[in-house]
């Protein structure tokens, strides 16, 4: 069996593709992650007793811990997960995200490259690097452009997406310059298990739950493609083990959909699975002041990935939300958790008039 090091693995996406990871025996984990707010380990709790996950603490902007994992574990493959995620965070605090996606990123492939040259040649031959990136490099789509492919120009508007941005080129320049056999992926908005109540769908759920209003930016109008995590993870997988090196693969959901449908959406699920009496969810929606540089639509070609590697998602928006909705439900003891401390403050700080 390979071993994957995976960086970002206590994170909503990094979590479910190690917890398919191990289900399925597809690697050996070790898993680093800085642990930063968005960062739980409840989510792997059902792995304390593998004894073929591992779990480091630790930033991937730090090169000397990086060498000692790298020449510990000697992982086949690495998946940088790793990433401060939130749009709305960028804008308020971007330094983080350099720090991170940028400066974080170039470390690990800084000490990738000097680990991946001195591998014995059979090792060498088979190692892989995946950069786990987003469709919001490409900037936003007209109504009527057609969907994000592979050779869209890169036209990032937030902060994060910039640093991704950045992020992409440095892996796609370690591929040139050096060698270094990377791959990168570039996927749609994800929904599922796990997900932090910052974003747009574990949030409305919560909030409508708790009869808190349901706050859209601006007029509801933007457009995400919405990507069921476990899809995802499988996409993750497929390029890891059959990709072509070098090579960029675009991975969406094939859901195109206003937010302001995406809201309706989980009021409908709700009244439901968790009726109240003469109470209607969707009267908990609100339109609030838009986000600064929002993003007007996002969509994915994702062809090259399901000609080449036979990849296409499994979950459409309603059986993915049916999931997601009765996840949320089912797990309040995980929710009030990861609401409490440090995000209840950094809300109130930042959110407070809204
Ligand atoms: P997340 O915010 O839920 O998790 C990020 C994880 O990275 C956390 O566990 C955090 O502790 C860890 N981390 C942050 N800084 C770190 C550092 N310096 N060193 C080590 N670990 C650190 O993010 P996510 O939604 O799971 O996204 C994972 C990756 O997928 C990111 O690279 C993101 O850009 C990309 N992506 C996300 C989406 C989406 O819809 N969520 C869509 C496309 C691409
Ligand atoms: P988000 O989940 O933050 O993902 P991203 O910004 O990476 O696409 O937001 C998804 C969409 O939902 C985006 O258009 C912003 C919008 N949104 C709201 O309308 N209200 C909210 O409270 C949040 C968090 C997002």
């Amino acid at each position: 069996m390979p071993t994957f090091l995976v960086t970002g693995g206590a994170g909503f996406i990094g979590s479910n593709f190690i917890l398919l990871a191990r289900q399925n025996a597809w690697a050996k984990i070790i898993n680093l992650d800085k642990l930063t707010y968005a960062g739980n380990l409840q989510n792997l709790t059902s792995l304390a007793t593998d004894p073929d996950y591992i779990f480091v603490q630790g930033d991937i902007g730090d090169r000397p811990l990086l060498d000692q994992i790298l020449q510990k574990y000697q992982p086949d493959y690495i998946i940088n997960f790793a990433a401060e995620s939130h749009v709305d965070r960028s804008i308020l605090t971007p330094e983080i995200f350099i720090q991170t996606n940028v400066l974080g990123t170039f470390h690990l492939l800084e000490a990738s490259l000097n680990y991946w040259q001195n591998l014995d040649p059979a090792k060498q031959k088979t190692f892989k690097f995946l950069h786990i990136s987003t469709d919001e490099v490409y900037g936003s789509l007209a109504p009527t452009e057609p969907p994000f492919t592979e050779t869209n120009l890169y036209k990032p508007n937030s902060p994060y997406a910039a640093s991704k941005a950045s992020s992409d080129h440095f892996v796609r320049a370690y591929f040139a310059t050096y060698g270094l056999p990377t791959l990168c992926t570039n996927c749609s908005n994800n929904y599922g298990a796990y997900q932090f109540p910052e974003k747009l769908i574990p949030l409305m759920i919560l909030n409508a739950v708790e009869q808190q209003p349901l706050p859209i930016y601006g007029d509801g109008q933007n457009i995400r493609d919405w990507l069921y995590v476990a899809d995802h993870c499988e996409a993750i997988y497929r390029v890891l083990t059959d990709g072509r090196i070098g090579e960029t693969y675009n991975i969406g959901g094939l859901n195109e959909l206003t937010n302001l449908a995406v809201v309706e959406k989980i009021c409908v699920l709700l009244n439901e699975l968790r009726p109240c009496k003469n109470f209607d969810y969707g009267s908990l929606i609100t339109f609030v002041r838009d986000r600064a540089g929002h993003d007007r639509r996002y969509a994915i070609d994702c062809t090259k990935i399901t000609q080449e590697l036979g990849w296409q998602p499994k979950e459409n928006f309603g059986s993915g939300m049916v999931k997601t909705v009765h996840w949320y439900l089912d797990n309040s003891l995980w929710l009030a958790r990861v609401r409490s401390g440090d995000y209840k403050i950094w809300l109130q700080q930042n959110y407070g008039d809204r």
